[in-house]
Parts: structure tokens; C-alpha cells; sequence
């Protein structure tokens, strides 16, 4: 059974979806949710799903190393074979990423390489954009950069908002997301020179669901 590690820092809407998609496949399991938030209500749906949970909270002017030390420790103890990120709000420090090189995925509200960083949805619609999405990618030192997995698009209306825009977007993150951390589970996906492999077979600008 693969045993997956969700990293949250807020709501938690994909880690629930992940937590219904193991409930489905008894090829994984949530063994730990870890936030650096205490507040986040993604913490609350763990205990509701008697999942582990452990908070890790930066301390004021605590370095980044310094931070992911800690992090790295809270995260050893739960033996995970797939690193999860969900929501979780914090840049990671290359050594701390090159740590877990192809067993570490995140979600990232836009269709990479647009829009990396923060306010995704209003760019898209500054932008006059007619599609915007949402990405899962193995996580690579470079920030939002490394290698897609899977893309999911949305139309984007004129009269949207970012609040309207986000809602759609995560209905489709709720649906890829656990289907990612399925194909790791059953062994289909690996990180191979800088690509994505999905049984053997490149990924990326195809992997469109
Ligand atoms: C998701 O939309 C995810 O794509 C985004 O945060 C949201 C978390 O929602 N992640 C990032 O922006 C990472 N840079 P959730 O807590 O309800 O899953």
C-alpha cells in the first residue's frame, strides 16, 4: 500500500478529495496530514477521517533551512512513499526538495507554465484569457516548474471573477488531483530526466484529462 503525506496550509478541499479517492483504492493510504497553519480547517478534516496530523509553525525570523529541517523531521516520521502538496503556502528550499526528487507532487491553480506563483485566476482574467486551469506536477527545485502530470482546462467567461473563476477551477483540481495519486500508487508514473512518465510514456502538454 503506498502510504501518501498531504502538506496543507489552509481549507483542505483536496485533501478531502484525496482522502475519498484512497477510501476507494486500497492501493493508498492518507497515513499524515502535516500544516505549518494550526488554524488550517484541513486539520479538522483529518481528525474527522482519523488521519495523524502534525503542525509545524514557523518561528519568527526562523530561516528557511532552519524551517525545513523541522519540517523534513515532522515528515520522516510518517514514512511516506508520496510527499502530497495541497494548498501548502510555503516556498521550499532546493535542499529540502531534492530530498523527496520524484515522490513529491503539487497542485497549482493555472495551466503551467502560465501563471506561476500567487493570484493565478485574476492574471488569467486580466489577461483576457478563454481557458485557465489547473496543474499537477512533480515538485523540482525551481519554483511551480517541474514536470506536469496532468492539466485540467475551464472556460473562462467575460463575466467572471476570480471568486467564480477559482470555484471552477477547483471542482476540476478535485477530480485530477486524486487521479494522480492513484497512477503513483499502482507504480504507473516516474519522473525521468526533467519529464513525466506515465507508464513509460511521456507526459506533460499531452497530459491534458
Ligand atoms: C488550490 O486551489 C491549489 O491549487 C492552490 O491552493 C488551493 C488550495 O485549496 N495551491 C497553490 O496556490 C500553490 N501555490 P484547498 O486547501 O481547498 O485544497
Amino acid at each position: 500500500c503506498c502510504r501518501v503525506l498531504v502538506l496543507i496550509s489552509g481549507n483542505g478541499s483536496n485533501l478531502q478529495a484525496i482522502i475519498d479517492g484512497c477510501d476507494d483504492n486500497l492501493q493508498a493510504e492518507v497515513v499524515g496530514v502535516v500544516s505549518n497553519k494550526p488554524d488550517a480547517y484541513g486539520l479538522v478534516r483529518a481528525h474527522h477521517s482519523e488521519i495523524d496530523t502534525s503542525c509545524v509553525i514557523a518561528h519568527q525570523g526562523e530561516t528557511r533551512a532552519n524551517y525545513d529541517v523541522r519540517l523534513k523531521q515532522a515528515i520522516d516520521k510518517y514514512q511516506a512513499d508520496l510527499i502530497v502538496l495541497a494548498g501548502f503556502m510555503r516556498i521550499l528550499s532546493d535542499e529540502f526538495v531534492q530530498q523527496f526528487e520524484g515522490r513529491m507532487i503539487n497542485i497549482h491553480p493555472s495551466l503551467l507554465p502560465k501563471y506561476p506563483g500567487l493570484n493565478t485566476h485574476q492574471r488569467a482574467i486580466d489577461n483576457s484569457d478563454s481557458e485557465h486551469g489547473a496543474s499537477v506536477h512533480f515538485v523540482t527545485p525551481e519554483l511551480d516548474a517541474g514536470p506536469v502530470i496532468l492539466q485540467a482546462k475551464v472556460p473562462v467567461y467575460p463575466e467572471d471573477d476570480a471568486t467564480i473563476l477559482a470555484e471552477r477551477v477547483h471542482e476540476q483540481e478535485h477530480a485530477i488531483y486524486p487521479l494522480v495519486v492513484k497512477w503513483f500508487s499502482q507504480n504507473r508514473l516516474a519522473m525521468k530526466n526533467g519529464i513525466a512518465l506515465l507508464d513509460g510514456n511521456p507526459l506533460g502538454e499531452a497530459g491534458y484529462a
